[in-house]
């Protein structure tokens, strides 16, 4: 008798959902799913209050209890962009969205390199389904606006209503939560809502507009909030509102307002560039505080985008600390340094040089992602900009209290911004890579080319430089170890 006799080849199962934006409890079922061999058109996925796949629903109505996986079934496998597009794709309201999910996972199965496959219909789908939910969030984050009350006993209370397309209340609880850590607030929807009081987040119940106050929203606090994700730096007035759809403006009576802030911007600017020279103040003294106070870091306009910062991860001890520019999209997606197509190339040279990344301590000279908008035929994408000498020598503040807490016996920067992150001045890679450069606290700066300038080379350009880039980390990884010896 096989483990899998207990699947019954012709049954349909039905998962049902404990809520809609419940991903976790949908990859675990995933999971079990394909270790026990059922195929996609064998599962429906319902939501609360039963709406799901339609087209997936077994004509049985019922469906079969899930079985249990095989104690010896081979593990899933899911790479890091599926996941990464999954994740968002799941809070979509489309009723289709996890058995489209499910079956490029099932796909993915039997072909590991199918996500990039860039003209697959299922691929495009859940891109499709992410690009939505992203814009949503985006949305989310720039139109949310907060009324005052006042409760009994005098205590202030902010309170805004939102209308979001899919699910994604929960999702960006941590976003205002990091915004508005200090005050008592409830954003209203009519998914759900959500209730800070300064110390618990609250879920409650749907909501409808009038539970929400009216009138003008709270103009101080407004004005804190829009600077955090107004950048002056950055203006186009055409590009602000397309992003402004008629749908938002009667949550926005402060419209008006536009002009003066546009009229405004040149001084903000100029005002964040001098905050960031100012700068005298004590720095965290623990990773996780650094990790902390660099999400709400303004001091640049970088800053000011709607992106997350990426905190430096890996072992507070690490000998040796990997130095990359700044986070890409998908680093600013995950919260994560170097888990896009970069640090996919990093790993593998890392690992042909035999230096163990998870022994490392990663991290960027620019903690934030800095991007311009491009419109296409394919819609809004991100696109990377470098940062400005400027921009790395305020972001130094950071990366200098990684090394002081870290303190690495060896620092590897990769690319011109990351040796400036170090040095503090502009040098050229070709002259200084492959040598020691000693530090002021003992340690020593190794410099090297960034893997994303090899993604952009091929043929023999691409072989050459993969050769040094090489030859730089085989040399890294024999000093460390005389260095770890010593
Ligand atoms: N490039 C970088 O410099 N850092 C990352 O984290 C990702 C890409």
């Amino acid at each position: 008798m096989t483990a899998l006799q207990h699947v019954r080849p012709h049954a349909y199962y039905t998962v049902q959902l404990p809520r809609s934006d419940d991903f976790a409890f949908w990859r675990e079922r995933a999971r079990a799913l394909i270790q026990c061999d059922i195929p996609p058109d064998k599962v429906a996925w319902v939501e609360p209050g039963g709406s799901g796949d339609l087209f997936a629903q077994p004509s049985s109505g019922g469906g079969m209890r899930l079985p249990e996986p095989p104690a010896d079934a081979p593990p899933v496998r899911a790479s890091k962009r599926y996941l990464s597009l999954a994740k968002n794709a799941a809070l979509h309201s489309d009723p289709a969205r996890f058995s489209v999910l499910y079956r490029l996972l099932w796909r993915l199965q039997a072909n590991p390199r199918l996500m990039e496959d860039k003209a697959d219909p299922d691929v495009r789908r859940v891109e499709e389904l992410d690009k939505n939910v992203r814009r949503d969030s985006h949305k989310m984050h720039a139109f949310v606006r907060f009324r005052q009350v006042e409760e009994e006993g005098g205590a202030e209370h902010y309170v805004a209503w939102f209308e979001p397309e899919h699910h994604i209340l929960r999702a960006n609880a941590g976003f205002f939560l990091r915004r508005f850590a200090s005050m008592r607030w409830s954003i209203l929807t009519p998914q759900g809502t959500l209730h800070w009081d300064g110390e618990t987040m609250r879920e409650g119940p749907p909501a409808q507009k009038s539970d929400a106050p009216q009138g003008d929203p709270v103009e101080d606090l407004w004005r804190t909030y829009y600077a955090s994700i107004f950048n002056p730096a950055r203006l186009k007035v055409g590009a602000m509102l397309s992003e402004m759809p008629r749908k938002y403006w009667k949550n926005l009576p402060e419209a008006a307002l536009i002009p003066d802030l546009i009229a405004g911007a040149q001084q903000r600017e100029s005002e964040m560039v001098a905050a960031g020279e100012r700068d005298d103040g004590v720095r965290p003294e623990s990773l996780e505080a650094i990790g902390e106070a660099i999400e709400g870091c303004r001091k640049c306009p970088i800053g000011c985008l709607d992106n997350r910062a990426v905190m430096g991860e890996g072992p507070s001890d690490a000998a040796l600390m990997i130095v990359g520019e700044q986070p890409g999209d998908h680093e600013d997606q995950e919260g994560r340094p170097f888990v896009g197509p970069a640090g996919q190339l990093l790993d593998v040279h890392l690992e042909r040089a035999g230096i163990d990344r998870g022994r490392a301590y990663v991290t960027n000279a620019v903690k934030h992602f800095k991007f311009t908008i491009k419109a296409s035929g394919r819609g809004k994408r991100r696109l990377h900009q470098s940062p400005t000498a400027k921009e790395i020598d305020t972001c130094r503040w950071w990366i200098e209290g990684e090394r002081e807490l870290v303190k690495p016996k060896l620092v590897l920067a990769m690319g011109a911004s990351a040796a400036r992150g170090m040095l503090g001045k502009t040098v050229s890679i070709a002259k200084i890579r492959g040598q020691a450069i000693p530090l002021e606290d003992g340690s020593e700066l190794w410099v090297t080319a960034h893997p994303s300038y090899l993604l952009r080379l091929d043929g023999d350009a691409r072989n050459r430089q993969a050769a040094l880039f090489d030859a730089d980390l085989a040399a890294v990884r024999e000093r460390l170890a005389e260095l770890e010896g010593q």
